[in-house]
């Protein structure tokens, strides 16, 4: 080997290899190809970027190992200038060592390539195993939904209430395909640093953005043309008094189809856009609308008193799914109808003189955490029902209760009734009447942006107990 680096260069790195062959050097040497050799593994899995990488693997790619690479780097001089140190300040390098060569033969040399082929063997060893699980385990809901646990515990614990809590995180957060892949891997980092120093927003601001556009992550499960159909919609509603009515609505969801009506095809169907301005972060107050069938066909809506030349300083976003379904997977719900809910699926006992009541009274307190929250609540619900039932329905209407304010409320992260607000529907927040209000007009007047009850669902039951549709459609038993 010696033979083949001219001397000017032998001269030169023979010093360093023997200068370098001493502890700390070694250290650098070994971390330095232990980072390479984990990043060349992770690598492949990484750049995929389909539901098989994780969110967070870029950690471990662009945070943890540079870090232990740049810092081997480092060790390597340091090590080769402690040595030099060592031997004595005044003796030039090649007096000391009288000029090893660089070949077999050289003892230093031969220690040095031996410790390198060791050390990349072990690597390899380890990168394999350690690297693969690291993939599986970052790629899980559980390290999204946990590892971050204070911060993501509210859209965790919603999560796993929702019908896609068998639908990994990633998988709505990042989606198909390298580009977003490093993308949420750079907003990924500097939510790595926010949580280590404690400096990110409580609530976490919403809407997401730079969540990916959700028709490329939703409709690789929901097929465009097929999401849609009538739907019923059964809804449930106590009176104090514990009876129960129901609210039967036909929902016109439609298809992707252009061809078709519906809820579906007016706003996501194929060739159909529509676009918005908004004036607030979360999209609220929407002044201006324009609706285009393949970019041709285009009507502007205004609200009151908005002008063409207001809109033109305003942000505009093309509607998608997240629009509607801003929380298709995090849903929390307003007490009355958590309570609502929590009743007819009985995990209220529904039965127990005011249990409505009491249940809305203690979940509508302010607790300061939820360690106080979760002593208070089950005793208040057990002291005020005490005697009304079987002890078994009063603990578990406390359980129930107790449950309904751990899915919603997140005091350490500020978190209370109706701070993410759901924009399905009408009745808790805004939603389709941010635009649905009949006062958004065309600028002639002539067209607004509907509010008739029966485009969107036709309303079969209103609050009735019993509703006989119910009963004609074989869906109730009484
Ligand atoms: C079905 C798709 C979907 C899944 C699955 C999903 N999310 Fe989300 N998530 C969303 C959407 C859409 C938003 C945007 C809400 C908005 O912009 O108003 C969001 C918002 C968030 C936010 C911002 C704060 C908030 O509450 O809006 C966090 C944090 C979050 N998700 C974490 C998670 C975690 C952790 C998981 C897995 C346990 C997960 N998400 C699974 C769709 C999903
Ligand atoms: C990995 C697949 C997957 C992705 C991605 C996904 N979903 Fe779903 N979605 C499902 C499954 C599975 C269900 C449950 C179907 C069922 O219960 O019939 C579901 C159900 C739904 C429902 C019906 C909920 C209900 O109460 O019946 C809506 C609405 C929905 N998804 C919207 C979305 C939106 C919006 C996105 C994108 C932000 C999204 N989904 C992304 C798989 C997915
Ligand atoms: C204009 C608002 C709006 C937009 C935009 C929208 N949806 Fe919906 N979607 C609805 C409403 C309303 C329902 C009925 C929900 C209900 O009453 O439970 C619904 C229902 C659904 C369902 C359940 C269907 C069923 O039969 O159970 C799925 C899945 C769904 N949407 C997916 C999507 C996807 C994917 C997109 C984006 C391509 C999207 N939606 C865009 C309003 C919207
Ligand atoms: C950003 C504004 C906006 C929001 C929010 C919005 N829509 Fe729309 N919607 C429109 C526009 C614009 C049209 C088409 C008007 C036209 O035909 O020119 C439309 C049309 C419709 C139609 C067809 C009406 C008809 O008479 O044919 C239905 C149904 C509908 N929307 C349902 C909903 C539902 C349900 C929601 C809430 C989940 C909703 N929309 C939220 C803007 C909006
Ligand atoms: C732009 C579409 C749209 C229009 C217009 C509309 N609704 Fe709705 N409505 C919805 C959606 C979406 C839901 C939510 C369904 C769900 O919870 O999934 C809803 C839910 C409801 C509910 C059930 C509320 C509950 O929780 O019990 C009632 C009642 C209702 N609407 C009445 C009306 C009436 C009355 C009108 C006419 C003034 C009307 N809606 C117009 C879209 C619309």
């Amino acid at each position: 080997m010696s033979a083949n680096l001219p001397p000017g260069m032998r001269d030169k790195l023979s010093p360093l290899i023997y200068l370098s062959n001493n502890w700390i050097s070694r250290i650098g040497v070994f971390l330095v190809t232990a980072a390479s050799v984990f990043w060349l593994f992770m690598l492949p899995t990484y750049l995929q970027g389909h539901s098989g990488a994780s969110a967070y693997i870029g950690i471990l790619l662009y945070l943890i190992l540079p870090t232990v690479f740049f810092a081997g780097l480092t060790f390597i001089p340091v090590g080769i200038l402690w040595k030099k140190r060592q031997l004595g300040p005044s003796a030039g390098v090649r007096e000391v060592i009288g000029l090893p060569i660089l070949s077999w033969q050289n003892p230093d040399f031969r220690k040095f390539l031996i410790f390198i082929g060791l050390a990349t063997g072990a690597n390899v060893v380890i990168a394999a195993n350690l690297s693969y699980r690291a993939v599986e385990h970052m790629d899980s809901v559980q390290f999204c939904g946990q590892t971050c646990h204070v911060v993501m515990k509210p859209e965790f614990n919603a999560y796993q209430n929702s019908p896609h809590s068998k639908v990994g995180c990633v998988q709505c957060h990042i989606g198909p395909g390298a580009s977003w892949f490093v993308q949420s891997k750079l907003s990924g980092l500097h939510q790595v640093f926010a949580v280590a120093f404690n400096t990110y927003e409580r609530p976490i601001p919403v809407p997401v953005e730079n969540l990916r556009p959700a028709r490329e992550t939703c409709e690789g499960c929901h097929w465009p043309d097929k999401y849609g159909g009538d739907k019923l919609r059964v809804i449930p509603h106590f009176s104090d008094a514990g009876e129960m009515t129901q609210t039967v609505l036909l929902m016109r969801i439609g298809g992707g189809n252009i061809a078709g009506s519906g809820i579906h095809s007016r706003h996501v169907g194929q060739g159909i856009k529509v676009r918005y301005a908004h004036t607030d972060r979360a999209r609220q107050t929407i002044p201006w609308v324009e609706y285009s069938v393949r970019d041709t066909a285009k009507r502007e809506y205004f609200a009151e008193k908005t002008t063409p030349a207001d809109v033109s300083k305003m942000q505009i976003r093309e509607m998608d799914c997240v629009d509607c379904h801003n929380r298709p997977s995090h849903n929390t719900e307003l007490p009355e109808r958590a309570t609502d809910n929590a009743m007819a699926a009985g995990n209220l006992v529904a039965t127990i003189p005011g249990v409505r009541k009491v249940a809305l009274d203690v979940l509508k307190k302010d607790y300061t955490s939820t360690v106080q929250a979760e002593a208070e609540i089950p005793a208040a619900v057990k002291k005020a029902l005490d005697g009304k039932a079987s002890p078994a329905d009063v603990e578990r209407t406390a359980k129930g209760v107790l449950a309904i304010w751990q899915r919603n409320i997140f005091p350490e992260m500020k978190i209370t009734w109706g701070t993410y607000v759901n924009n399905i529907g009408h009745n808790d927040y805004p939603g389709c009447f941010r635009c649905h209000d009949d006062k958004h007009k065309t600028q002639d007047g002539a067209k607004a942006i509907s509010q008739d009850c029966n485009a969107c669902h036709v309303m079969l039951a209103m609050e009735e107990s019993k509703p006989k549709i119910l009963k004609d459609l074989g869906m109730s038993d009484q």
